[in-house]
């Protein structure tokens, strides 16, 4: 009778084994801008893999989301490259709510499986469906939706999160997302923080509890900002510091307070900027061909020094991230637009950390879970230009629940990471497109062949 049991109790055990998902994780390339600019799209994607069979769409990162945002292939004015199309997935499930839209951005709420590179997939997951974005929408308007992955936003309708039901249905190794953004070897990592994508111990910081009435979310506490002579841009104490991935800049109290002080920024070529009073640009001297610094004057790059301290360790933000690209330069003749703003948006945080301080770091976002609250991390990129002073800098304080909370198994081998195939039929060349573009074109074999009579 006892072995029986006993023996009853093992099939079962086997059988949950079986049943059960092992954990993984997964390395994700994103595909980043070369170089930031003002007058186009700096959008970080990642591709997702969505529905039955699976629908690839390459989502814009987005650090102050917590959901998946598709472009229904039935929005007119939606702009991107890949849409979503729920009658050709036999997964996706119409959940009968209306997004909480306005006139100009509508949709509809669905769900369906999603993976990531087939490695971990897992269904019934919120999709925020745009089915109309009008032409009149005075937002951002993003590529082919969004990625967010933020887990504890407040929300009055229930949604399924992506990466905490991976996390979850027992997926992932950790409750971990890694990133970093830099030209040299951009990556997402879920699931576990790959050693070979940062260096130097990671900086964990606490974050916040987002609660109901923020709009903000995921703020932490920043030491400051810290110029070129090694003193603090004085900001005032007890800084709020938030991060977001779709602003081209870095958002501060004063942006003068910085750049009029060479102290801080380091040098500029004839003690010059300049302030364009319409719009607030500053322009920092920059090589230009139009002679505005005299015959054959070669301006040399312009270089600031502007670094961001966390916990004690100084992030250097790579100049030529803050000093916009002088091929594409909006600024008067003679000077380079940088990517340093005030702060327009009212109350905390009081410096927003964009683009040129992501495409400088390496970062990771434990996301909360029981009774461990959420936090992020930092660290350097490896291979990036950093001295060895810098990446040996050590944080001040170790968070109390660190051993509980950010002790992480470490990832021994790297899934591989798959692509659906690509079933859109020939490529055709875009007319008035010189850089080589080619776009399938769905439905071309419908179209009736033209036939042309040369001789009439
Ligand atoms: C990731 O990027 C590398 C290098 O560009 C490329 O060879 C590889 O095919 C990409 N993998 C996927 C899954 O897109
Ligand atoms: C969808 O919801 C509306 C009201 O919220 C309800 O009237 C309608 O019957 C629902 N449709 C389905 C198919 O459940
Ligand atoms: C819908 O959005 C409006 C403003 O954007 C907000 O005031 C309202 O609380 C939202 N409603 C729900 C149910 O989330
Ligand atoms: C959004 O779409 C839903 C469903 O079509 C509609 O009921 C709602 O009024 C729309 N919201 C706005 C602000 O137009
Ligand atoms: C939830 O709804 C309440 C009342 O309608 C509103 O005050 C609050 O702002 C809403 N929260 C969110 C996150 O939309
Ligand atoms: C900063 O420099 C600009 C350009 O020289 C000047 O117009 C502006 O008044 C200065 N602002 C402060 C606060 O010193
Ligand atoms: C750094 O420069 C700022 C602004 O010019 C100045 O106020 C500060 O005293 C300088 N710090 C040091 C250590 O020289
Ligand atoms: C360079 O600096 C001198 C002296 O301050 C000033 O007169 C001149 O206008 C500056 N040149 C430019 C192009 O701003
Ligand atoms: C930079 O600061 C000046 C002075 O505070 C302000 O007039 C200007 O609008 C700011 N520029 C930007 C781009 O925020
Ligand atoms: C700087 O300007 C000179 C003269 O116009 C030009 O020959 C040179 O290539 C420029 N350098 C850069 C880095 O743009
Ligand atoms: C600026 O743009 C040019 C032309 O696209 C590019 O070759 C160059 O690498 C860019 N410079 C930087 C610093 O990104
Ligand atoms: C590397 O960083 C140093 C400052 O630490 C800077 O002087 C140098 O110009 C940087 N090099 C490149 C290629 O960005």
């Amino acid at each position: 009778m006892l072995s029986l049991m006993l023996k009853t109790a093992l099939v079962l055990a086997i059988v949950h084994t079986v049943h059960s998902a092992s954990p993984s994780w997964v390395s994700l390339n994103v595909s980043v801008p070369p170089f930031l600019q003002e007058l186009d799209y700096n959008f970080n994607l990642v591709d997702v893999l969505v529905g039955t069979p699976p629908q690839l769409l390459s989502l814009p990162i987005d650090m102050q989301g917590d959901i998946l945002t598709v472009y229904s292939n039935d929005c007119q004015f939606c702009g991107g490259t890949t849409f979503y199309d729920p009658s050709q997935s036999s997964t996706s499930t119409n959940v009968n709510r209306s997004l909480n839209g306005t006139s100009t951005i509508n949709g509809t709420w669905m769900t369906d499986t999603v993976s990531l590179g087939g490695v971990v997939e897992t269904d019934s997951i919120s999709l925020a469906m745009v089915e109309m974005l009008s032409t009149g929408y005075d937002g951002l308007r993003v590529t082919n939706g969004g990625f967010g992955f933020l887990a504890d936003t407040p929300r009055n309708t229930s949604v399924n999160r992506f990466i905490p039901a991976l996390y979850q249905s027992g997926q992932l190794f950790n409750p971990v997302v890694g990133m970093r953004l830099d030209t040299l070897n951009p990556r997402l990592t879920v699931g576990a923080l790959d050693p070979n994508d940062f260096e130097g111990e990671i900086n964990w910081v606490p974050l916040e509890p987002n609660t109901v009435g923020d709009n903000l979310y995921n703020r932490f506490n920043l030491d400051g900002i810290v110029g070129r002579n090694g003193s603090f841009v004085p900001y005032g104490d007890n800084l709020i510091g938030g991060i977001s991935s779709l602003l081209l800049s870095i958002a501060v109290p004063d942006n003068t307070t910085y750049i009029n002080n060479t102290g801080f920024s380091g040098p500029l070529y004839n003690d010059t900027l300049n302030l364009e009073l319409d719009t607030g640009a500053i322009g920092v001297p920059c090589n230009d061909s139009d002679d505005t610094w005299g015959p054959g004057v070669h301006v040399p790059p312009a270089y600031l020094d502007f670094n961001v301290q966390i916990n004690g360790v100084k992030y250097m933000v790579d100049s030529q991230e803050i000093v916009r690209n002088l091929t594409y330069n909006p600024a008067p003749p003679g000077f380079c637009h940088i990517g340093l703003i005030t702060n327009a948006v009212q109350g905390k945080p009081d410096v927003w950390l964009g683009l040129p301080f992501l495409r400088s770091v390496y970062f990771a976002y434990r996301f909360p879970t029981g009774d461990c609250p959420g936090y992020y991390g930092f660290a350097f990129p490896k291979g990036a230009n950093r001295t060895q002073e810098q990446i040996a800098q050590k944080p001040t304080s170790t968070p109390a629940l660190a051993s509980h909370c950010l002790n992480f198994v470490a990832p021994t081998s790297t899934p591989t990471v798959m692509r659906p195939v690509d079933d859109d039929g020939p490529k055709y060349t875009v007319y008035g497109n010189s850089d080589g573009l080619q776009v399938p074109l769905k439905g071309v074999e419908f179209l009736v062949k033209g036939i042309w009579n040369i001789t009439s």
